[in-house]
């Protein structure tokens, strides 16, 4: 069965088609959208092999020229100048103004193919076929796309929504298992933040999902998307409650500079990131000691990091005051006053954020 989820933004509201051979309506959504001439489908070294090519027979079947544009798979390749390389495939595969953008892949596809489409020709519309756990249950919705830059990440790039979003799960069977328990951290995050009902969802059944049972899968994917969708639809450009879904985002990010991008994943570091916030609103007398328990036993039975015994703690503080300052902000860390309610706060001191590192260390 497939449900949808309208991402609720006036004329440029989109729908978020979920569940098994949500892609077969790829070709429907093309013909609703007008699209006409080329088509670019943009995927990954290690996506296309595996499902490009259903989806090139899909775009041909709706009329139009496919144009694959493979670009290598990592987050170093998240720059700008893959825009430029994506940019040339895009002109030689024929597209114009008319044309659409298909983001086949994890978040790194998403991001760089929607940022492409953002600027190519002042903006094409795109398509997101998310094929990752952290891009179904959160970076393809809500049209934020980026690239990096050296002194910082995702500081360059643009709002721009997709036109919809093919959220399929059969693609969940040839992700690694890694990559799936990284992914399902962001799902446990949206649990925390807004809805105890679906953190409870997660601590019942992480066995079922780690067995990647599509049907226990669904639950997270499509909560997820309502939760995410109902916060871009109030606050899409981050003024407010959006910040909400940084939670362990501040900290995560100063361990994945820490680390360079290489010990962590993502939700591996956002993982770590939300045991730092727990021992924030703890110290912060918001929550008490069984609600960091009870997080950190989610997070474990998922078999995310919840301890870094190693963590250099002043360089990641520095760090994460340095990414800050790139962007001109002051530090906003989201932390919780209960189970699925986040709170945002500008006042946390250095040594608060030290303190809630430092309870990174188990030994
Ligand atoms: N735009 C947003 O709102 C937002 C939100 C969260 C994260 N992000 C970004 O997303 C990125 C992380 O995304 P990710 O975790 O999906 O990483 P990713 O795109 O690197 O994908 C993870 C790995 O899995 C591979 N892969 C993808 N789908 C597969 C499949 N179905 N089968 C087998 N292998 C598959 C990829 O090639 C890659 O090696 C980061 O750059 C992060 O900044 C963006």
């Amino acid at each position: 069965m497939i449900s949808t989820v309208i991402v609720e933004l006036g004329d440029r509201s989109y729908p978020i088609h979920i569940g098994r051979g949500a892609v077969d309506r790829l070709p429907e959504t093309l013909a609703s959208l007008r699209a006409k001439g080329a088509a670019a489908i943009v995927t990954d070294s290690n996506v296309a092999p595996l499902h490009s090519e259903p989806i090139r027979k899909l775009v041909e079947a709706a009329g139009l020229k496919p144009a694959l544009c493979v670009m290598p798979a990592g987050e170093e390749n998240k720059r700008l100048t893959q825009i430029d390389l994506l940019c040339g495939n895009f002109l030689e595969g024929g597209l114009d103004r008319s044309s659409i953008v298909i983001a086949l892949g994890g978040g790194i596809v998403g991001d760089v193919a929607g940022f492409a489409a953002a600027t190519f020709m002042r903006g094409i519309r795109f398509i997101q076929i998310p094929t990752t756990i952290v891009a179904q249950v959160d970076s393809s919705v809500g049209g934020k796309t980026a690239v990096n830059h050296a002194l910082a990440k995702n500081i360059i790039g643009a709002f721009h929504q997709p036109s919809t979003v093919l959220s399929d799960l059969n693609y969940l069977s040839t992700l690694p298992l890694r990559e799936l328990r990284a992914g399902l951290a962001e799902a446990i995050k949206h649990g925390i933040i807004e809805d105890e009902g679906l953190f409870e969802f997660m601590e019942r059944n992480a066995p079922a999902i780690l067995a990647k049972d599509l049907t226990a899968l669904e639950t997270p994917v499509r909560r997820s998307c309502e939760i995410k969708s109902a916060i871009v639809a109030e606050d899409e450009r981050e003024e407010g409650r959006r910040a909400n879904l940084n939670y362990g985002h501040t900290f995560g990010h100063g361990i994945e500079a820490v680390t360079g991008y290489k010990q962590f994943l993502h939700g591996e570091a956002i993982a770590l990131g939300m045991i730092a916030a727990g021992a924030l609103a703890e110290d912060l007398g918001l929550v008490d000691a069984a609600f960091v328990e009870r997080q950190k036993r989610c997070l474990e039975a998922y078999g995310l990091p919840v301890a870094w015994n190693e963590i250099p703690v002043d360089e990641t503080l520095a760090l994460m005051k340095h990414d800050k300052k790139a962007r001109a902000g002051t530090m906003k860390f989201i932390v919780v006053d209960r189970m699925g309610h986040a709170v945002q706060r500008t006042d946390i001191t250095e040594a608060q954020a030290r303190r809630a590192l430092e309870a990174l260390k188990t030994g």
